[in-house]
């Protein structure tokens, strides 16, 4: 594979070449984040001269026939697309867990409930390490190896972390990773723990954790694995291309994504444009972001000054993953949203915990911070922003299993405060009855347990 990007500031536009661009990945000049660009990318790229553009159906062909290969590259759903994104040199340091190809979904009863005609679910979560991370930690992880670092380093709320601490283990690179201590799901800590990181828990919030990383890799050689890292991007992009593949090439009319430090929504958005560009599709669909309303700075940025400026937030939110007040990545995510159209929204705790409930009972289920999407997208379609023959995906970006502790608790009733208990409304309060399944404890006889089956055949489903 031939490396033919370049690296340009998303600022000041200049460019910078693989080996030159600054430990932190902010453009020395202005400081800025960098963006990958290609020949053929939307913009193009600088002094490239002509360059003929990948032939659509000769890539649909390809990444179709790759899927029946028994090369690991080939079984990679990040890498399955490489052709469009050429970031490194020689496939042999491409370090894959298979991860991509994950499941695209419906959603009938959310979508009965919500009086649309389909609501469909693309569960990142289905993923190696069990959240969407894995496929930029592939991309970017890649790189480190082929420019020979020893040590990779990020600041995470728990599925950077996990991702990045699986990789470096496979490709025998070490790792240390940054977490604000008590603020993450046990299932990400252990992650980290289990794939051989060093896993230091700061006593401070992610936004503290970010701070303390960044000082670490400009001053040692130790390469930045967090969502900054332009790379990382290019593996998150390609879910757009698997979403659209697996639509039979039509697009959306909307896509849905959690926002946290607001990478990912502009790596999907990336991906579309990038579709578009290429021919592949006639047009973008309009993504949305949506934001925990305690942890909500570019909600507050799009109502205050339409996404000219942002002011971090003291975050606070049990979505931990999305616990972040000071997003490194807003200014992609408004780009992002003012170039396909889409919305912000904010949710609260109420109902973050009820939309989780509802994926949970489809059979699927994801974190908490993946459930925002559903809760944000009953909101675009009460006031008729996403209309009922529309076709929504809620970007799914992690496992149930990662936070186990917050679905006993909701199950148990133990999850929301009486206050937050009093801001659902008549039907939401209606649908949590019927979805909170605690569990039962019963004498070990027959007749218990029959009793028990009789009054749960008696409530209608
Ligand atoms: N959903 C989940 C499950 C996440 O873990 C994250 C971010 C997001 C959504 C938000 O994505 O940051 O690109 O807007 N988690 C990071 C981490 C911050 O450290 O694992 P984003």
């Amino acid at each position: 594979m031939i490396s033919t990007h370049q690296i340009r500031c998303t600022g000041c536009a200049a460019s910078v070449s693989g080996d030159r661009i600054p430990a932190n990945f902010r453009c020395a000049d202005c400081g800025s984040l960098f963006e990958i660009v290609y020949p053929w990318s939307v913009g193009g790229l600088a002094g490239a001269g002509a360059v003929s553009a990948p032939n659509p159906s000769a890539l649909r062909w390809l990444w179709q026939e790759r899927r029946t290969s028994s090369l690991a590259i080939d079984q990679s759903g990040v890498w399955r697309f490489r052709d469009l994104l050429p970031i490194v040199q020689n496939t042999d340091h491409i370090t894959t867990l298979r991860e991509g190809n994950t499941p695209l979904y419906d959603l009938p009863r959310a979508a009965k409930a919500l009086g649309i005609h389909w609501i469909l679910a693309k569960h990142q979560g289905m993923n190696p390490t069990g959240s969407f991370k894995d496929t930029g930690m592939t991309a970017a992880l890649s790189v480190a190896v082929e420019r020979g670092f020893q040590w990779v380093a990020c600041a995470s709320t728990g599925n950077t972390s996990a991702a990045m601490a699986a990789y470096a283990a496979r490709a025998g690179l070490r790792s240390i990773v940054f977490i604000p201590e008590g603020k993450i799901a046990w299932g990400k800590l252990s992650q980290s723990m289990d794939y051989g990181a060093l896993t230091v828990q700061l006593r401070t919030d992610f936004d503290g954790c970010v701070k303390m990383v960044n000082e670490l890799v400009m001053t040692h050689p130790i390469y930045l694995l967090n969502s900054v890292n332009p790379y990382r991007l290019e593996g998150q992009k390609t879910p757009a291309f698997e979403l659209l593949e697996q639509m039979d090439w039509q697009v959306p009319e909307h896509v849905i994504v959690p926002g946290g430090n607001l990478a990912n929504s502009s790596a999907l958005a990336k991906g579309f444009a990038e579709m578009k560009q290429l021919g592949m599709i006639a047009r973008m669909p309009r993504i949305s972001i949506i934001q925990a309303a305690g942890a909500n700075p570019l909600y507050r940025s799009m109502q205050e000054n339409g996404g000219t400026e942002l002011t971090p937030v003291k975050a606070d939110t049990r979505a931990t993953a999305i616990r972040i007040g000071d997003p490194a990545s807003w200014r992609k995510a408004v780009a992002a949203l003012q170039s396909t159209g889409g919305w912000c929204e904010e949710v609260s705790e109420q109902e973050i915990a009820l939309a989780k409930a509802q994926i949970g009972a489809e059979g699927i289920g994801c974190e908490p911070a993946s459930a925002v999407t559903l809760a944000g997208l009953k909101k675009l379609v009460a006031d008729g922003r996403v209309g009922t023959e529309e076709r929504a995906v809620l970007i799914l970006t992690g496992l149930n299993l990662k936070d186990s502790d917050y679905t006993i608790k909701y199950h148990r009733g133990e999850l929301l405060t009486v206050e937050e208990e009093a801001e659902a409304s008549v039907s939401e309060r209606a649908m949590h009855s019927q979805l909170r399944k605690p569990p039962v404890v019963l004498d070990a006889n027959l007749d218990s347990i029959l009793r028990t089956l009789d009054e749960q055949m008696a409530v209608p489903v």
